[in-house]
């Protein structure tokens, strides 16, 4: 087959690239599963990320730090059996890329392998050495800066960050060296709109927002959040499409009330005999030998 048919999926990595220079706002969303990127894909989005989410979303954790390398291959490969157009990317787990380059390299290598386009990864310049390898080693690295889940702990929480001059100055410095270190996106989270903005500006590569504002080459919501398939109020920069959560409630509840009041399956859900077949069974009669003794 030659290496210049028709690849599997349409939106490349340099396509981001391509979006923001036409001004074009990139759209990307979380899946996790093979239904959620169909969804994902048919509303036509540019990008699906498999992010660590999974770990909170899907898993059940309280956050993304027990997800494991593993857990991610395993929901990227059913995301991939999906055969989304969109670009594929998904998220370099909690101590997949911490401990070494070499150690990055091979958990990076593995992402690409079992049918991402690209990794994400989250950090400031302290990641650059990575970035470079993997880069060096054709791995399209999304860095991801502002709001970073897998430094929960040393952030004492899910909070705004870099709101205060130092620390919105030094988030602007690490975006410009991550993109000289190679990355070909940087996602921006939970930080606020007008230093969004700046970065936006100040970079030739797209910036993905979420809860960073408006002026970001492109957005990323959660699709459980987007949706509205989790209980509960969604944080503020939350837009929710749909009361998913609500609305399959009431349809799984209406379903239960149908058996129980005897109503499913009704015939439309049920396979019925040939009439001859029928025939022959309402004439069955069990022979006398085994007929079943009368009670006493
Ligand atoms: O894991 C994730 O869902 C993310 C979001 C910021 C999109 O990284």
């Amino acid at each position: 087959m030659s290496h210049l048919s028709k690849s599997r999926s349409l939106v490349s990595v340099p396509d981001l690239a391509r979006f923001k220079a036409q001004g074009r706002p990139i759209v990307m969303t979380t899946a996790y599963d093979a239904p959620t990127a169909r969804i994902a894909d048919a509303a036509g989005v540019d990008s699906i990320l498999v992010g660590d989410s999974l770990g909170n979303v899907c898993l059940g954790f309280e956050n993304t730090l027990p997800v494991t390398l593993d857990m991610m291959l395993h929901h990227l490969q059913a995301v991939v059996r999906a055969h989304p157009r969109a670009l594929l990317l998904a998220d370099m787990p909690y101590l997949s890329y911490h401990i070494g380059v070499e150690d990055t390299l091979r958990n990076g290598g593995a992402f690409l392998r079992a049918g991402a386009q690209g990794v994400k990864l989250e950090g400031g310049s302290g990641r650059i050495p990575m970035v470079r390898a993997l880069v060096g080693a054709e791995i399209p690295v999304m860095c991801h800066l502002g709001l970073t889940p897998q430094s929960i702990h040393a952030m004492g929480g899910y909070k705004v960050q870099a709101k205060d001059g130092q620390a919105a100055l030094a988030l602007l410095e690490d975006a410009l060296r991550l993109q000289d270190a190679g990355c070909f996106a940087i996602l921006l989270e939970g930080i606020p709109a007008e230093l969004a903005t700046k970065v936006t500006g100040a970079l030739e590569i797209p910036t993905i927002g979420i809860g960073a504002g408006p002026g970001c080459s492109g957005q990323v919501l959660v699709f459980h959040d987007l949706l509205g398939i989790l209980p509960g109020d969604p944080p503020k920069f939350v837009r929710q499409y749909l009361e998913g959560y609500n609305l399959m409630v009431e349809a799984m509840s209406n379903w239960a009330n149908d058996i129980r009041e005897g109503d499913f399956p009704g015939p439309a859900e049920s396979y019925m005999l040939p009439e001859a077949t029928r025939k022959l069974l309402n004439a069955w009669a069990p022979p006398e030998n085994q007929a079943p003794k009368p009670r006493t």
